[in-house]
């Protein structure tokens, strides 16, 4: 199986599945790590760890989100990220999905969201939970469909909000779980242990 990472920033995400393939064993080739963003911090990470990057700017793309995934998956295929034999992380990637693009590569892709789905989708899911005021939010990696944030769930963690949490040191939390379970979701799925039933996945 072939590896897909899509980025827009940061890359922490990126960068501890890259890390987790080579010490966890997961039996997956980091095929290409694609930025919608010249300036994403994790295109360097990357490209320190030896992983082939390419940018496709979104910014001031002419051409419809269609026209922008085309460009996306034809980068992915160049690299053997085929929806036969391959699989898209999105990490952090800042844009929403075209039809086209979840169609091709139906249940091929997946995203972490830093909350426990269904609540708090979309931006700043943190200070979402946080605002709310509930007791417990996490994280949830899950395959993505035509929608946003809706897909199956794969895998959730569950973090316990405190009282003096601030934005911040509830972000850190979730993150850290994030990172663990991330890479775990790709390992189930690298080993063909994870099966779609409408939306439920069973995990065998
Ligand atoms: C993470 O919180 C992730 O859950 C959300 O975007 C953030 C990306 O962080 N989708 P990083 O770029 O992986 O460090």
């Amino acid at each position: 199986l072939n590896l897909g990472i899509l980025i827009s920033g940061r890359g922490s995400n990126m960068e501890n599945i890259l890390k987790s393939i080579k010490s966890k064993k997961i039996p997956i080739n980091p095929a290409v790590v694609i930025s919608n963003r010249t300036d994403a911090r994790g295109l360097k990470i990357a490209g320190n760890l030896g992983i082939n990057t390419e940018v496709i700017e979104s910014k001031g793309f002419e051409g419809s989100r269609a026209d922008y995934d085309k460009k996306i998956i034809s980068i992915l295929k160049k690299y053997g990220v085929t929806p036969e034999n391959g699989l898209v992380c999105l990490a952090g990637f800042m844009r929403i999905i075209s039809p086209q693009f979840v169609k091709e590569y139906k249940n091929r892709i997946i995203n972490i969201h830093p909350a426990l789905l269904p609540s708090f989708t979309g931006l700043n899911a943190q200070k979402q939970a946080l605002e709310y005021g509930a007791k417990y939010s996490g994280c949830t990696v899950h395959f993505v469909d035509a929608e946003m944030d809706t897909g199956p769930v794969i895998i959730q963690a569950v973090v316990k909000i405190k009282e003096n949490d601030t934005e911040e040191s509830l972000s850190k939390r979730i993150l850290k779980e994030e990172h663990r379970i991330y890479p775990e979701a790709v390992n189930l799925i690298a080993r063909n242990k994870v099966r779609v039933f409408g939306r439920k996945t069973i995990i065998t």
